[in-house]
């Protein structure tokens, strides 16, 4: 009798155990999969996105600071941060809705996943989506290699940024360039453009862009500068600074330096805004920093620039209301400008440049500052040029070419473009001005600085520590 007692009342125990647990298992599972309710799309552009950007740009690229689990994301946006600034939505909304916010969310932070780190690259060729590609190695030295220009011959002239202008010939023999200016390698800055004339066979003329240093009142003070020589043999001669940009600043970074010659044989180029964005991208007076310039080949007059006719304004003005643009071309076939440019902590930009319009920087822009904070709730403005296309998060664009060469079947009037923070190329298919695909090529290969199309029809791609350059080679 008692055995029998026992072995009932062992049986209510396990039941009431087994049971127990069931349920609690239960409620963590209802916790967990609370459903999603309401539009949190709309729920998020209505209550969030003034504070957090349109797209997502405050979460995409964040350091978390209370977590990014569902049910991190679920217990800030019911709480809230009363003291940080984040208001609680504790009575705005149901649990379910909240759990939907936190799923939209986590929906747009898979959108970094792509970029995600692998390792280096282990063989130097590589499957792309429409053909095998071998990088060749033409040149291995130096850091950080920051542009590439042709000579009619097919020879490499590279920049380092530290200072050194290297010559590369076709046997991959290399020689040091010699009579290049004096430059502040500090920051951003340092030498940074090289631009063969196109008529160098004739007049053997080529540009620098550096950053330029000035003392004053003991104070160290830099600015973007063009100058122009003369290749002789292996030594520049009869440098001349065709340009140099005012106002002169403390500050080391967002130079600009890129250029490009259009058809009509004027140089355009880009210069940054310094770090100032307050100060100088939208500001005309006197000031020649976030803008796009257009001089002619020996840095005198364009008289159709458009704000020639303007009062205390720098005559080479081109387009302005720019960041730090750091790729610049023409597309070969329809001979208009092309400009991509760094935005903040999300919000590359890929542009259309025209002659005296206003792009915007920083009245307008698809980024964040770095602390996640906004610094303009609008991304669009009556009379400010909007982007062909923007990156979030920021792929830190660099160097800008146009294929325009038969050797790479698919390609045809593409757009590369390198990315230094994710180091790869970025292939853009491009239909009606707007990007319509992008691939990335040659993941972690690393930072990648500068991609050109040299005489030869192939593509070189600069990449830094070690700085190398490679050459394209299809397989298939
Ligand atoms: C008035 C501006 C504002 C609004 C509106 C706002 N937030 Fe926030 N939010 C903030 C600030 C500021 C912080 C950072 C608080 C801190 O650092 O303590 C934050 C933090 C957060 C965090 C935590 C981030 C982390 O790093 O852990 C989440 C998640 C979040 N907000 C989601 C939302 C959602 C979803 C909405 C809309 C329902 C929303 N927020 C609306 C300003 C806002």
């Amino acid at each position: 009798m008692a055995k029998q007692l026992f072995t009932i009342f062992s049986i209510i125990i396990m039941i009431a155990i087994f049971g127990f647990s069931k349920t609690e298992k239960k409620e963590l599972a209802i916790i967990h999969r609370q459903p999603s309710t309401g539009n949190a799309a709309i729920h998020y552009k209505n209550n969030c996105s003034s504070c957090h950007g349109e797209k997502m740009e405050a979460f995409v690229d964040r350091k978390w600071k209370y977590g990014k689990s569902r049910e991190d994301i679920f217990k800030s946006i019911k709480n809230g941060y009363e003291e940080g600034g984040m208001p609680s939505f504790k009575t705005a909304f149901k649990d379910g809705e909240i759990y939907a916010l936190a799923d939209y969310i986590l929906k747009g932070l898979s959108s970094m996943d792509k970029y995600a780190g692998s390792s280096k690259p282990k063989s130097n060729i590589f499957e792309t989506e429409k053909m095998k590609i071998k990088l060749d190695t033409v040149y291995t030295g130096g850091n950080v290699p920051w542009s590439i220009s042709f000579l009619p011959n097919g020879d490499i002239l590279a920049t380092d940024r530290g200072g050194i202008l290297t010559k590369i010939s076709k046997d991959k023999k290399s020689i040091q360039i010699k009579g290049t200016p004096e430059v502040v390698a500090k920051g951003q800055g340092g030498l940074m453009e090289v631009l063969v004339h196109p008529n160098f066979d004739k007049n053997q003329t080529v540009y620098l862009s550096y950053s330029k240093l000035k003392q004053e009142n003991g104070k160290t003070l830099i600015t973007t500068a063009i100058l122009r020589a003369k290749l002789n043999g292996n030594t520049l001669t009869e440098q001349k600074d065709i340009f140099i940009a005012e106002p002169y600043l403390s500050t080391q970074h967002h130079y600009g330096g890129k250029m490009a010659f259009g058809k009509d044989g004027y140089l355009y180029f880009s210069v940054g805004e310094r770090g100032k964005q307050k100060e100088n991208p939208q500001n005309l007076k006197n000031n020649s920093l976030g803008k796009i310039h257009r001089i002619k080949d020996d840095g005198s007059l364009v008289n159709s620039n458009p704000f020639i006719n303007m009062k205390d304004t720098p005559s080479s003005i081109y387009s302005y209301g720019h960041r730090n643009p750091q790729g610049l071309a023409f597309h070969p076939k329809t001979g208009v400008l092309w400009s991509n440019e760094h935005g903040p902590r999300g919000g590359d930009e890929l542009n259309i440049v025209q002659p005296g319009k206003n792009y915007g920087w920083p009245v307008i822009s698809y980024g964040i500052n770095y602390n996640g904070t906004t610094f303009t709730d609008i991304t669009s403005k009556k009379g400010m040029e909007q982007p062909q296309h923007y990156w979030i998060p920021s792929i830190a664009t660099s160097g800008l070419t146009f294929v325009n060469s038969p050797i790479y079947k698919g390609w045809e009037d593409n757009a590369l473009i390198g990315s230094l923070r994710f180091e790869y190329l970025n292939r853009c298919e491009i239909k009606n001005n707007k990007v319509v695909h992008e691939e990335i090529l040659f993941k972690n290969i690393g930072r990648l600085r500068d991609v050109r199309q040299g005489p030869d029809g192939y593509i070189y791609i600069a990449v830094e520590k070690p700085g190398r350059i490679f050459k394209l080679v299809p397989l298939n």
